[in-house]
Parts: C-alpha cells; sequence; structure tokens
C-alpha cells in the first residue's frame, strides 16, 4: 500500500490551518488514488533537537565506535530518515513564520540531510538519494508572497527535496490569513481549490 507521511510543523499542531488543509489533502489525495497508510509526525509535540557540533560530528563515527550518547543522536536521525525513505509521498504543512520555515522543520531538515546517506556528492554535483516519488506542501502565510522575492520558502524548500532526491514537488498556499475574515476566507477557498486540483 502507498505509504504517505505527513509532516505537520506548525507550533498549534492539529488545531493549525496548515495541519488541516494537508489533513483534506490527504483525505482528497486518497480519494482519488485509493487508501494509504499514513504515517503522522507532528514536528511541534515530537521536536527534533537542533543540530549541534556534538551531534553533527556523531553522524561520522563508525557505529561500533560511538559512544552511547552518539549511539543515540544518530539513532534519532537514523528513525527519522527510515521513515522518510519508506514514504512514496510526502505532505509537508507549512506556515510561514518570520519570513522562513518553522525552526522545527529546519531542525528536521538539519537531521535528515546526511552525506552518503540521503545525498552524496559526484564529480557532477550533489545526487540526491531518497527514493520518495513526490512532495506536496500546504504552505499557510498572514501576508501573500507568491512570486515575490519575500517568498523564501518555496525555493528553499523544493531545493532542498530537490537535494535529497524528491524532484517533483508540488505548493498549495493560504495566503492572506491575516488579513481580515474576508481575506482569510479567501486564502482557504484558494487553498482548497489548489489541493482539490493537486490530489487529481
Ligand atoms: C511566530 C509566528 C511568526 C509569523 N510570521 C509570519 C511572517 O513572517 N509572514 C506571514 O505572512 N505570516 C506570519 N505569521 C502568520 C502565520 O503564517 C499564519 O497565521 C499562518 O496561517 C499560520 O499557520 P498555522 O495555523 O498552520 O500555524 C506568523 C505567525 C507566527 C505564530
Amino acid at each position: 500500500m502507498t505509504q504517505i507521511l505527513f509532516l505537520s510543523t506548525s507550533l498549534h499542531s492539529d488545531a493549525a490551518s496548515s495541519s488541516q488543509l494537508a489533513t483534506q489533502f490527504i483525505e482528497a489525495w486518497q480519494g482519488r488514488h485509493g487508501p494509504a497508510t499514513v504515517v503522522h509526525r507532528d514536528l511541534a509535540s515530537q521536536p527534533v533537537p537542533h543540530l549541534t557540533a556534538d551531534r553533527f560530528a556523531a553522524f561520522a563515527v563508525p557505529a561500533d565506535d560511538r559512544t552511547p550518547e552518539q549511539a543515540a543522536d544518530v539513532a534519532l536521525s537514523d528513525a527519522l530518515i527510515a521513515e522518510l525513505r519508506a514514504a512514496d509521498v510526502l505532505v509537508i504543512a507549512l506556515p510561514m513564520y518570520n519570513f522562513g520555515i518553522p525552526s522545527t522543520l529546519k531542525a528536521y531538515i538539519d537531521h535528515v540531510a546526511r552525506a552518503g546517506i540521503t545525498f552524496r556528492y559526484t564529480e557532477n554535483g550533489p545526487v540526491g538519494l531518497l527514493p520518495v516519488r513526490k512532495a506536496f506542501v500546504i504552505a499557510t502565510r498572514g501576508g501573500r508572497y507568491v512570486g515575490t522575492p519575500r517568498d523564501t520558502q518555496t525555493p528553499y524548500i523544493r531545493e532542498f527535496l530537490n537535494f535529497v532526491g524528491i524532484d517533483a514537488v508540488e505548493f498549495a498556499y493560504a495566503e492572506g490569513m491575516a488579513m481580515g475574515p474576508d481575506g482569510r476566507d479567501a486564502a482557504l477557498r484558494s487553498a482548497r481549490e489548489s489541493i482539490a486540483e493537486l490530489a487529481a
């Protein structure tokens, strides 16, 4: 059965608009493509720690030489990567925080970007090693940024996912969520339309 990994990244977990829209997307996707196993990782309630020098160094220590602390650090990264590698489809619920991605997601990215495991460098540049077929990003923002240089999220997320081998990346946006009740309604309506199109 197809496996979907659902990463929710908002401070507000299941109550977040991004999480709720992503859930609607996953339901719509299953309506079109058939039932899937959904693995939900909520990065607010299960936060990944910041990458530190010690954690980063642990990734390079051969398994037999690791201290118990290094083994635990690597085990977390390995588990996150195994979960991601097992996914056919990745769905990310992505609010904009202070003009960027939530720090929960950045910490996650810092633990799944592992040289020789999720990417490697060759004479012709980097090669991604993850077999995930497709990623869908459901982005919520208080303001409106799509198509402007202030949309730092779209190129960053696309670049990172491409880097680890996930080439097909699609976005749906709810923009203007903080621009009054009418702006919020319009944002949600537009996002739901995009979600229906992406799910098809
Ligand atoms: C800490 C914080 C920082 C935010 N920074 C921005 C921002 O830089 N630009 C923006 O458009 N909206 C910003 N917002 C508004 C959120 O992006 C918006 O409310 C979004 O709908 C939240 O999605 P969520 O319900 O999935 O968490 C911020 C919200 C919070 C809580």
